[in-house]
């Protein structure tokens, strides 16, 4: 018989020791309250641990921290933890569920409809869609009013943390322009997990001064677009939301109500007809663009792979990526690194310049198989895999030595094992 690649009791056993109670935190100390993206990757473990009611619970929680106006933000602080910084009285959230003041990648939708064709339990599966369905449709449609309120098709992210990918080389320009914050602050990520794999205090003063700036700005939508000194067309966030508009049409279907869903694929289409700007010839990549110079951001990361995920690459283009990501795995052989080997910028074992991260493989993967490059999305479900051979669950991998990095007893990484990578 063949040896599983992992322990799924010890994914499972991670999934329910970081339960506090219908959300579940990604790992102990390092975050101790609930994610935006990291919610909805966490909920297809629960569902691949045969908790279909749980994977549920995990959304319906995320979406108690929805905000009026739509947004879904990237942290719910469902209950007090003195081992995070910066706690919801440092973002000045006034409402009754304390939340951060930006959202993360909306994988939300692509999740909920798996959830919903993989369930078992049919009648569950209706209810929950039923109830859920409004929420993400205005999450989706808060994308395009409030983030892209010029209608370019391209919706624009604040924060590097927005991204999910808080130090991409991507954003050391745009982050320029951002001042340091000009109080003192004590981090708490570098007392759980070793500096060499974290931002630089840097970077952290500019974090801390945009969390600043939208509180002062009391999270006026129009003002903050105009006036926030970090604005950034990411390409990671445009086609995660791509390819959830087209699975949230779907379930739509027959759901929902008409004006929604037009208005919606009217955004979608303009995205579609928008992403050439996002095109690097001498690249060979997608990339991100900071719309306040104008100037597309010349990494070769991650999230420059993922228009392969949201479809929107042209068959030329997708052959292009898919040839760049050979000397990519060859050079850094564990998972797809972040950022390209070759990169100057590349750093293996630091947070998102260079580690690997599984629930990116999974999504890049998925993008290769809709374009038919299913060699290379074989490839890399075996990278992925590999960094699971020491049996651990850590938050991301060093991607040329296979090292675990991050937060130990990782619930998104667990999660994924379990979804993706359990045959
Ligand atoms: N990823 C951020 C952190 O490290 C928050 O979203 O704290």
């Amino acid at each position: 018989m063949k040896k599983p690649v992992f322990d799924i009791d010890h994914a499972t056993r991670i999934l329910r020791n970081n339960d506090l109670g219908g959300y579940t935190i990604p790992t102990q100390g390092l975050y101790p309250f609930q994610w935006n993206w990291d919610a909805a990757i966490t909920a297809l473990g629960w569902m691949e641990a045969g908790d279909e009611a749980r994977a549920w619970l995990e959304l319906e929680m995320l979406l108690k921290g929805q905000w009026d106006n739509g947004m879904v933000p990237h942290i719910i602080f469902h209950a007090d933890a003195d081992t995070y910084f910066p706690g919801p009285e440092v973002w000045g959230v006034e409402n009754a569920v304390k939340t951060s003041a930006i959202s993360q990648p909306p994988v939300l939708a692509s999740v909920v409809k798996i959830l919903f064709e993989q369930g078992k339990d049919r009648a569950l599966a209706e209810q929950k869609l039923a109830q859920l369905l409004p929420g993400v449709m205005a999450y989706h449609l808060w994308w395009y009013r409030e983030r892209d309120p010029e209608n370019t098709g391209l919706v624009c992210s604040y924060h590097p943390w927005e991204s999910g990918m808080d130090n991409s080389p991507a954003w050391d320009h745009p982050l320029e322009n951002v001042p340091a914050a000009d109080w003192e602050y004590t981090r708490r990520d570098t007392g759980h997990v070793d500096a060499a794999e974290r931002p630089h205090k840097h970077q952290y003063d500019r974090y801390i001064y945009l969390v600043d700036f939208f509180k002062r700005n009391h999270f006026d939508s129009d003002l903050i677009y105009q006036t926030c000194p970090y604005r950034v067309q990411d390409i990671g966030i445009i086609s995660i939301l791509h390819r959830a508009n087209t699975d949230l049409l779907v379930l739509c279907q027959n759901r929902i109500d008409n004006d929604s869903t037009r208005s919606l694929q009217q955004s979608s289409a303009r995205t579609a007809a928008a992403i050439g700007a996002l095109w690097s010839e001498d690249l060979n990549c997608f990339v991100s663009r900071d719309t306040l110079t104008g100037a597309q951001l010349k990494t070769i990361s991650c999230a420059g792979v993922l228009p392969l995920f949201g479809e929107l690459a042209s068959p030329a283009q997708a052959a292009a990526i898919n040839e760049n990501l050979g000397s990519w795995i060859e050079d850094a052989p564990f998972g797809l690194a972040s950022t390209h080997p070759h990169s100057e910028t590349f750093e293996p074992q630091r947070y998102w310049r260079g580690p690997s991260w599984l629930h990116i493989n999974w999504m890049i993967a998925l993008g290769l198989d809709t374009y038919g490059l299913s060699e290379r999305a074989a490839q890399i479900k075996q990278v992925s895999k590999a960094c699971l051979a020491n049996g651990d669950f850590w938050e991301y991998y060093n991607s040329v030595s296979g090292e675990g990095c991050g937060g130990g007893e990782f619930s998104w990484t667990a999660a994924i094992a379990l979804h993706w990578l359990k045959d």
